[in-house]
């Protein structure tokens, strides 16, 4: 898009103030800078250049990147705006991808109007939507996925990237999930919870985004194996339980 070209009106979205845990966004502050230099290693490249190899010719129109950490830059010659988004400003405002706009804001409420989006990307973010209690955080990622929903188009689509693993390990996930977040707490590291890619489509399903593909991306040579929450972990993630899935849903 040329500076001269009008912008689309993105106006304000009617939900109320957002949600969003306050301890998470310091801790996701603090670290920005490290995360971006992380995105330059050449393990983590590759994965990203994987994803966006995969999902690039799927990308048109105007295109919200959730929780983008202004790490990836998802311009194609095909969109029309990609927008990078997250509430931690630091990251945008030190974000190396140029050919994007930057907005800052909390995904529990979208700022963008019902229907105006004609893809959406969200990509290693659902997992770190946690709270205290599993209850919560599954209200907070459903408020979010009705979120998704609400700014897409009929018919746009949402490609959800992520680490997930096997349904037995979610329901060890589960039984474990005060005992992780309080030892994560102490820590001052934020709550991870990893899905399983069934249930992921059946949050999606259950705000009207209809899966239509699963696809995996390999690790290949990744080997730090907590991206943001331990970043000098070393374990090659191929040999763990997790892989990268990007799951498409489609707005009916
Ligand atoms: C692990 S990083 C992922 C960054 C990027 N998408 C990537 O693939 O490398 C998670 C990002 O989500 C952002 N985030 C977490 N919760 C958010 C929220 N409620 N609203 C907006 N951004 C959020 C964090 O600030 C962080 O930049």
């Amino acid at each position: 898009m040329t500076p001269d070209e009008p912008r689309p009106a993105l106006p304000r979205s009617p939900v109320p103030a957002a949600a969003g845990d306050a301890d998470s966004r310091d801790y996701f502050r603090k670290i920005h800078e490290t995360y971006q230099k992380s995105a330059e290693r050449g393990d983590i490249l590759g994965v990203h250049e994987r994803i966006k190899k995969a999902i690039g010719p799927q990308l048109g129109g105007l295109v919200l990147d959730i929780g983008s950490s202004g790490v990836p830059d998802f311009q194609t010659d095909a969109t029309r705006t990609v927008i990078s988004f997250d509430y931690v400003f630091e990251s945008l405002r030190d974000s190396p991808a140029k050919a994007v706009w930057s907005v800052a804001g909390d995904m529990h409420a979208l700022p963008f109007a019902a229907g105006c989006l004609d893809r959406i990307i969200i990509q290693y973010v659902i997992h770190y939507v946690t709270e205290k209690r599993f209850g919560e955080s599954l209200r907070g990622v459903r408020t979010i996925m009705a979120e998704m929903s609400r700014a897409l188009k009929k018919g746009g689509s949402i490609h959800l990237v992520d680490s997930t693993t096997f349904p037995i390990l979610e329901i060890a996930q589960r039984a474990l999930y005060g005992l992780s977040f309080t030892s994560l707490k102490a820590l001052d590291k934020p709550m991870v919870y990893i899905f399983s890619a069934k249930t992921l489509c059946r949050l999606l399903a259950d705000q009207g985004l209809a899966p239509r593909s699963i696809r995996t991306v390999e690790w290949g040579e990744m080997r730090v194996a907590g991206q943001s929450v331990f970043p000098g972990l070393r374990f090659p993630l191929k040999y763990t339980p997790v892989r990268c899935r990007i799951i498409t849903a489609v707005k009916s």
